[in-house]
């Protein structure tokens, strides 16, 4: 194992601080603790109260997005002609399946409607058809990273949708939330500090990994064929141990820690989608070390465009530093592709920037992009995405549009790890 155990004792936190430091890693320090006991009594007190008051809040939008009955989050459903397109065969030649035996008989519904599909049923009948799209074995499992350097660009949001978007398409798809604000983790319904441990992450599996490998964090979720590693704010901690190991055995190899949990199970899975911290830290630096591709989401605005600039710079020579400094060759992404993210149409200047952002960046941008929209905004604050949504939060107008440029969105990037499978290659020729 190419961690020296007595390194991960969060006892060491501090220690690896201060060196961290000296080496000009880190750029975030604890807080001092300058506040007279008094005081931080005092402080204590105000931000302990505040935060019990919030925790309850969060359980109660937690809990609304709760099946009342089974007290868990429900994936999506969907009636027989969306069923059947999903499935890639026709809704009369599921009918005939379910007639003639192929396929269980449907029971119905007060209306006398089929009972709608779930994920779980969509899998079972491609099997049944033939037609899963699983990745061959020869084919490389698309290991995305959706990254920018700030927050609130839509990295979670686009992440989300596109793990969901391959899953509801029945490919095998492992979610792994690698920032310790862990919003996606509350998205498939845990309150990441109440409900989660910190041997439940990748914090956890870095600290004994020979007792819970990687497979035993790795959970099933409400959409089937969806797993999850999930986050915490304990998560933040490996930013401090992986720069400690790095100040003191001068060694490079710590940066491949997600890079190698992946490879212990990525045989289960035909996509990994990666959502990291927004900076570039130690965690963001695995990441990007770990992924096979990269997805960066840009809003259309001059601050944001300016520090994407910066994010691609950064990863750029970060990637060529650990080469030379670690004597590694980092094969070269299978993609690279940005996508504006919050655009909003009626804004001239956003069309303005856009413009200019597919100038400069030509086909390396997505000829779709994910526009500003109160439908995504509602469904996330009930917890859930636009895909989770049985029925429009706002109008079916601005539901629908929503669901199509997501759509859009998505199945360029499915496009895009297409192209990278060899089985696919008569596809695209
Ligand atoms: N296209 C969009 N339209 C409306 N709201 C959005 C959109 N994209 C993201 N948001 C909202 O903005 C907030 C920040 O988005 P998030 O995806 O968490 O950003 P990041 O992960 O980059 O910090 C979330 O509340 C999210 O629901
Ligand atoms: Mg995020």
């Amino acid at each position: 194992m190419w961690i020296d155990q007595s390194l991960l004792q969060t006892s060491n936190t501090a220690r690896y601080v201060r060196e961290a430091d000296k080496m000009g890693y880190m750029a975030v320090q604890p807080a001092q603790k300058a506040l007279s006991d008094t005081s931080d009594e005092l402080l204590d007190d105000t931000l302990g109260l505040l935060h019990r008051k919030a925790l309850t809040i969060l359980k109660r939008i937690r809990d609304g997005a709760l099946d009342p009955e089974t007290g868990k989050k429900v994936g999506p459903s969907y009636a027989i002609s969306k069923a059947a397109a999903l499935v890639g065969r026709t809704a009369s030649a599921i009918r005939e399946a379910e007639r003639d035996g192929r396929l269980a008989a449907r029971d119905r519904t007060a209306s006398g409607h089929r009972v709608q599909y779930t994920l779980e049923e969509l899998d079972h009948m491609r099997g049944v058809f033939g037609t899963r799209p699983w990745r061959a074995p020869e084919d490389p499992p698309a290991i995305i990273s959706v990254s920018n350097f700030k927050g609130g660009v839509g990295k979670s949001t686009l992440a989300l949708h596109l793990a969901q978007h391959f899953a509801i398409r029945g490919y095998r798809v492992l979610f792994i939330d690698c920032d310790s604000q862990a919003s996606s983790t509350m998205m498939f319904g845990y309150r990441p500090d109440v409900d989660l441990g910190e041997d439940d992450t990748l914090y956890g599996h870095f600290h004994n990994p020979e007792l819970l490998g990687v497979r035993s964090i790795i959970r099933k979720t409400h959409f089937f064929g969806l797993d999850l590693i999930p986050a915490n704010l304990k998560l933040y901690n490996l930013e401090y141990e992986i720069a400690g190991y790095l100040a003191q055995n001068q060694s490079f190899d710590v940066i491949d820690l997600i890079a190698q949990a992946i490879d212990t199970v990525v045989d289960d899975y035909d996509v990994v989608v990666m959502d990291p911290p927004p900076a570039l830290g130690m965690v963001s630096m695995a990441v990007l070390q770990a992924a096979n591709a990269m997805v960066i989401p840009a809003p259309p605005s001059v601050i944001d465009f300016a520090s994407t600039v910066s994010f691609i710079d950064m990863a750029r020579t970060t990637m060529k530093q650990l080469e030379q400094l670690g004597g590694r060759i980092k094969p070269a992404y299978n993609f690279v592709r940005l996508v504006g993210s919050r655009v909003d149409d009626s804004k001239s200047m956003h069309r303005e920037i856009l413009a200019m952002m597919r100038q400069v960046f030509g086909g390396a941008m997505l000829n779709s992009v994910l526009k500003v929209s109160a439908e995504i905004d509602n469904a996330s604050s009930r917890m859930k995405t636009v895909y989770e949504l049985d029925k429009p939060v706002t109008s079916h107008e601005v539901h629908n549009r929503c669901m199509r440029f997501m759509g859009d969105v998505c199945h360029e990037i499915e496009q895009d790890v297409l192209r990278t499978w060899p089985s696919r290659a008569g596809q695209f020729a």
